[in-house]
């Protein structure tokens, strides 16, 4: 889950690592380091635990010299935040410079073996063990690549590790182990750059090559080299991306999380782009390339997903179920992958990963390909590791999403999810062509209707000041409104640090109403569709209870309005349409509160963006 970046040409490499790591840090801000090859033939290190910024003001006054080098900011595992913690790491000669993503499972051993052997270790980081060990392969005449080559198969669990070594100098290596930790790579007239994340790439190049498990890249003279652990030559082809540098920028907005909410209508126009005609309001996904045999052939599906992922998996799962009329569920990846899941040809897999990175929905992917069960997986980066173990990919086009907590990426993933659903109804023949039209029509006038939900957010701010304060919030929400409840705890409880459950709204008798005082305020998601009735019982349940309720209602229906305390209105719409609207408030009611409580919105305290490591 850490931040990596490595660079070697013709500019500063300092300045370069510097920037790199600048548009890194959602990946981890526990502390961040820089190693660069000193003219000298030195290793120069610098790092400082804490946010980057602590570093930048260390290397205010020196900037080290040197056209090679790499660095990290830090998402700790083992061994607290500290300077001594923090990346890169070195050997005992300080001639070997490593920095790492991901856990090293059996690093207790090799540090006792390496402690046997006379190596001293200066941080608690299982990381550490990797230059001690090339130190070891260098010291026997090994190349760098050869040296990490060799190691590689000690080390156990998924990790990227990137070294430079003055011993072998000139180049830098990168090596990706199994699932956690990516590496990208890409060159321009300027030098070849490496990371572990595509935005800290873009200001220099959109055409990039990721690394796959089990692969090597030797950075070295302006020069790209891919292999295999065992230095088997690789020919890779560069992928072209079409996200802008500037989209990692902040433009007028105090946090790229607000940017991304604002973003959303392009992001849902980009989604959209080519997969619907609106002239006949018809819907194609012929991109995917899905056969009639496998449209046809499936009987089940199963969602997957992590996080927000997970919720719009969890809609997902409502819509293949209801419009298309196939069973259909929804599962965690991390809970699925250890299972026994009962998956054969005749289920497919629909799995929702905006990063194309998440170790867990990894994992659960795997499980599914090797039944030879069909798969389609939801991804907003071209060639990450998802879409290599998928046979199709829909790519979500929202752009960069840089603040942690996802905001974008969500309602891409919505709209991917009920375009698949309506593909699937429409070739199985389960929908007439009045409800497509009338579905894609409402999805046509989607950026618009949000883009007008995005103009005032004074009543955020109005509930911020008046709820900002209370340490427990409850969201309650009916069938697609129970997904939403959730989505709306997990935004709030990542932002503002405040606890915050989503429960189906029929299960608050049985349990959280014994909590509900003036002091929880309790969020219900009732817009107008077949479950708005119920959700005014519990929310005059809810007042019974001196609970303060803030109800989510389509425009104009005072009868629910009535029973609330604050009422947020969204634009009516029907029930397949609601959740994109009812995504706003959610993402609005935690961000406001974020921004009030004073908390850092876009890099939350012990979250990372893309989450690499069980
Ligand atoms: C992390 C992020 C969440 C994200 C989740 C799943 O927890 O902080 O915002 O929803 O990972 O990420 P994925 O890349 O699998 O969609």
């Amino acid at each position: 889950m850490c931040g990596i970046i490595g660079y070697t040409g013709r500019r500063p490499a300092a300045e370069v690592l510097l920037d790199g790591l600048g548009s890194l840090e959602y990946r981890g801000y526990d502390s961040a380091g820089i190693a660069v090859a000193a003219p000298d033939g030195s290793t120069s290190v610098h790092k400082r635990v804490g946010k980057l910024s602590n570093l930048q003001t260390a290397l205010n006054e020196a900037m080290p010299e040197g056209s090679l080098g790499i660095g990290h900011t830090r998402w700790a595992t083992h061994g607290g935040p500290s300077d001594h913690n923090a990346h890169p790491h070195t050997d005992c000669s300080n001639e070997v410079a490593v920095v790492h993503n991901g856990i090293v499972e059996n690093y207790l051993e090799l540090k006792r073996e390496l402690i046997d052997k006379g190596h001293v270790f200066q941080s608690q980081t299982d990381s550490e063990c990797i230059p001690h060990m090339i130190e070891d392969g260098l010291a026997q005449g090994l190349s760098l690549e050869e040296a990490l080559g060799v190691i590689a198969p000690r080390i156990k669990g998924a990790s990227a590790v990137v070294a430079f070594s003055t011993h072998d100098p000139g180049k830098i290596v990168g090596l990706r182990l199994g699932n956690a930790g990516g590496i990208v790579v890409g060159r321009n007239d300027e030098g070849v750059f490496l990371s572990s994340d595509l935005p800290a790439l873009l200001p220099h190049t959109r055409d990039v090559s990721y690394l796959n498990a089990g692969e090597m890249v030797v950075l070295r003279d302006e020069d790209l080299a891919f292999a295999s652990i065992d230095g088997a030559p690789i020919v890779k082809r560069a992928t072209h991306v079409t996200d802008s540098a500037e989209s990692a920028s902040k433009g007028e907005h105090e946090f790229f999380m607000h940017k991304e909410i604002h973003e959303q209508p392009d992001a849902i126009v980009n989604a959209l782009g080519g997969r619907v005609s609106f002239d006949d309001m018809s819907v194609d996904l012929s991109e995917l390339g899905l056969s009639d045999h496998m449209i046809h052939s499936i009987d089940r599906v199963v969602f997957l997903g992590m996080g927000t992922s997970l919720h719009a998996a969890m809609l997902g799962r409502h819509w293949m179920e209801t419009l298309a009329n196939i069973p259909a569920e929804y599962d965690n990846s991390s809970e699925y992958r250890y299972r026994s899941p009962i998956l054969d040809s005749g289920t497919l897999v629909v799995s929702v990963c905006q990063s194309g990175e998440t170790v867990d929905t990894l994992a659960a992917m795997e499980l599914a390909r090797d039944v030879g069960a069909p798969q389609i997986t939801l991804c907003n980066y071209p060639g990450t590791q998802t879409t290599r173990i998928a046979g199709h990919t829909m790519p979500l086009r929202a752009g960069l999403e840089i603040g942690v907590a996802a905001s974008k990426t969500f309602s891409s993933s919505l709209v991917a999810l009920l375009l698949l659903s309506l593909e699937f109804a429409i070739r199985r023949g389960k929908i007439d062509d009045e409800r497509r039209r009338s579905i894609v029509s409402e999805i046509a006038k989607l950026p618009d209707t949000l883009g007008s939900m995005l103009t005032d957010e004074s009543i955020y701010q109005n509930i911020a000041r008046k709820y900002g304060h209370c340490s427990d919030f409850l969201f309650l929400g009916r069938g697609v409104g129970f997904p939403m409840a959730m989505e709306g705890a997990l935004k709030l409880k990542e932002i503002s640090y405040i606890h915050a459950e989503g429960y189906p709204a029929g299960e608050m008798k049985h349990g959280p109403i014994s909590l509900i005082d003036d002091e929880m305020p309790v969020v219900a998601i009732a817009p107008m569709d077949s479950l708005r009735d119920k959700m005014q019982s519990n929310m005059n349940e809810v007042r019974a209870r001196g609970g303060n309720v803030i109800a989510i209602v389509s425009e104009g229906d005072e009868e629910t309005a009535n029973i609330a305390d604050d009422v947020i209105e969204i634009p009516k719409a029907s029930e397949v349409i609601n959740p994109f609207l009812v995504s706003v408030p959610m993402q609005l009611i935690a961000y406001h509160i974020g921004v009030h409580r004073g908390c850092d919105i876009d890099q939350p305290r012990n979250l990372a963006k893309t989450v690499t490591v069980e």
